[in-house]
């Protein structure tokens, strides 16, 4: 068996060339997680699969955890995360952006970046479509850091960034709030979906890969909330904000970006310590459901900023 690997529009690959149901040798599970490395993002198209062999085959890339969103846990699988549009909790995930009312839009993110120990990675797999809408966005991190000019390399290579979670989106320092209504629906605050209130999140502004040893600019707009003392390295508030629309502009460039427009069957899986994605959402009634598994990640990447 040889895998084929063709490149996604700007980044990450498909890969094809393979039967999920059929026993993967253990040359071909080294390769898909060399190409899992080597690219960040990987799409799978067009295998007949089930919540066992999802569960099985997420397992090639590392040990699977739960999520701590017990809510969205599977009854009968308690390692598929389910993301449902369409059903009866649209309402806890519908809000307006210009007057128009979206379920389940989120802003570009790394999934439990807000507890400084990231997950690994995650694999989705479409059950049911949306027509249109639905898309998950994912960005290249380490792409985007490498096209960086030399001197923005040599600042933020010293500088750490804070990242401070919440419920509402509107406390959110670097999204974009233009033409944002909450619903009325939306959890307030953490304990409203069994969350604790997280500590602050600080990572280094360039993180190295634990794995591929790859330079990863660790900047994304949920949650991101400062600079750490900027004026020890020679910037002033106002710069340090500058420098970090500056940088989320940059690594939202398509270059460094794919949407993916789900079909049935499809697979995508990421390197969460690497890529980050969001989701675009679907208008209200539109049903789409979306099963999770979520590759557990073994090292702490960032640190709990503890109150002194
Ligand atoms: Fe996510």
């Amino acid at each position: 068996m040889n895998l084929t690997v063709s490149a996604l529009k700007n980044v990450g690959v498909e890969v094809s060339g393979f039967d999920i149901n059929q026993p993967l040798t253990e040359d071909i599970k080294a390769e898909l997680k060399s190409l899992w490395y080597e690219h960040a993002i990987l799409l799978f198209r067009d295998q007949d699969i089930s919540p066992e062999k999802q569960i099985e085959f997420s397992r090639i890339f590392g040990p699977l955890e739960t999520h701590p969103l017990k809510v969205n846990t599977s009854d009968e699988y308690p390692e598929l995360f389910v993301l449902e549009n369409g059903g009866d909790k649209d309402n806890f995930a519908t809000a307006f952006y210009e007057g128009e009312e979206i379920v389940g839009r989120l802003d570009w993110h790394m999934d439990l970046h807000y507890t400084a120990r990231p997950n690994h990675g995650a694999l989705l797999r479409a059950v049911v479509v949306a027509e249109e809408d639905g898309l998950t966005g994912f960005g290249d991190l380490a792409k985007a850091y490498d096209a960086l000019d030399d001197d923005t390399k040599a600042l933020i290579e010293k500088l750490e960034v804070a990242y401070s979670f919440s419920m509402q989106r509107r406390n959110m320092r670097f999204v974009n709030l233009g033409g944002y209504e909450p619903g009325p629906g939306l959890p307030m605050k953490p304990a409203d979906i069994g969350f604790p209130d997280f500590a602050d999140a600080v990572y280094p502004m360039v993180v190295r890969h634990p794995m591929s040893g790859r330079k990863v600019l660790e900047v994304v707009e949920q949650f991101l909330d400062r600079v750490i003392t900027p004026q020890q390295f020679g910037l002033s508030n106002d710069e340090s904000i500058e420098l970090l629309e500056r940088l989320i502009a940059h690594s939202k460039q398509p270059e460094f970006t794919y949407f993916h427009q789900w079909r049935e069957g499809d697979m995508v899986l990421w390197d969460n310590w690497r890529a980050m994605h969001c989701t675009t959402g679907t208008k209200p009634g539109v049903k789409r459901l979306i099963n999770r598994t979520t590759i557990e990640g073994d090292v702490t990447l960032g640190r709990v900023l503890v109150a002194e």
